[in-house]
């Protein structure tokens, strides 16, 4: 059964500080080959720092501790040369700011040929007429023509695709997808999405999918961690996590939801903000904003078990349902 194999990929207590302040605090989790981990949670509260820290794209100011294990094979602190061998090829990024990941000297086809020469050790006129089907599966009208413009000849969306195309193109083990959808309209959103599944489908490639849309997330995740100020309070499965959240703040999350199949409705922005640095509390760092505090709240809470794949970071969460 698929869960009983290894994970590809074991996070354990992963921490990010810049200046003595720490963003990221204690990131543990797993993933399986073919399954799909969605991350949510309000802006600031460390989603894109954490996976970049677990490639290792973040400069020397930010000190990591913790373990970052692909196949059991160390990250953290791992030289450059194996870093760069990991990125792309087993693990590959979509950024969540994609005119960052494209290079404005090169065209767009080329950087996908770069990837797919490097990565997957294609040769000759094959390299380009890949590179033109992972344009066209993406949605890149007239794919031959567009690979030789430059990321600031295309809009932002289109930009977004390419970025999507060139994660795509080493046929990584694990793609991290931070926002892939945002700048898209709905129509291309979904042929994204559907990609996406395609691919997990034939090659049995794991994703991170970081995203502010719950809807796309309870629609595209098998397991859905929450984070909140730098650390998971909630982790389970996506249907136990949108049918029964066991912490306030994933309750205060999903209130905010629209219903699928109901009005649209403005998102409901819960009162307060995360707290950072100085202000982070020792007890629940939720609390100040918790419509249900209680005394106990206001001690350092533990990871409870909520049922079998349903973990919550709340004293609570023992006798909750
Ligand atoms: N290079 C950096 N130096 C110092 N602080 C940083 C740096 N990058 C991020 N931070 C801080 O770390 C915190 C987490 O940032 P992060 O980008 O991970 O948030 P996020 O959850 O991805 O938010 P969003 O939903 O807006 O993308 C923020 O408070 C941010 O200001
Ligand atoms: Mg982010």
């Amino acid at each position: 059964m698929r869960d009983s194999a290894p994970p590809l990929l074991s996070v354990n207590n992963l921490r990010v500080a810049f200046g003595g302040v720490e963003r990221v605090r204690g990131l543990t989790l797993s993933i399986r080959a073919g399954q799909t981990l969605g991350i949510v949670g309000e802006s600031g509260c460390g989603k894109s720092l954490s996976w970049l820290a677990v490639l290792g794209l973040l400069g020397d100011a930010a000190k990591i501790r913790g373990s970052v294990l692909l196949d059991g094979s160390e990250m953290i602190g791992a030289n450059r040369q194996t870093l760069e061998r990991m990125r792309g090829r087993r693990i590959a990024m979509v950024f969540q700011d994609p005119s960052g990941a494209l290079n404005p000297m090169r065209s767009i086809g080329w950087q996908i040929d770069e990837v797919l020469r490097l990565h997957r050790g294609l040769r000759g006129a094959a390299v380009r007429v890949e590179t033109c089907r992972l344009l066209d599966r993406v949605g890149i009208p007239d794919p031959v023509r567009r690979a030789n413009a430059y990321a600031d000849e295309l809009s932002g969306g289109q930009n977004q695709r390419v970025a999507i195309a060139m994660a795509l193109a080493g046929r990584p083990e694990l793609l991290i997808a931070d926002e892939p959808t945002t700048a898209l309209d709905p129509t291309i959103q979904a042929q994204i999405l559907t990609l996406l599944k395609d691919v997990q489908r034939e090659s049995g490639m794991a994703m991170v999918l970081i995203s502010h849309d719950l809807s796309l997330v309870s629609e595209m995740c098998d397991m859905v961690a929450v984070m909140y100020a730098g650390e998971i309070v909630e982790l389970a499965s996506a249907r136990a996590l949108f049918a029964a959240p066991a912490h306030p703040y994933t309750r205060a999350l999903l209130a905010g939801m629209p219903m699928l199949d109901g009005p649209r409705r403005p998102m409901v922005a819960i009162r307060g903000s995360v707290p950072h640095g100085q202000d982070m509390p020792p007890g629940c760092a939720f609390a100040a904003r918790c419509d249900t505090f209680v005394a106990a709240c206001a001690r350092p809470q533990g990871m409870h078990t909520v049922a079998p794949d349903h973990v919550a970071l709340c004293h609570r969460a023992r006798i909750a349902t």
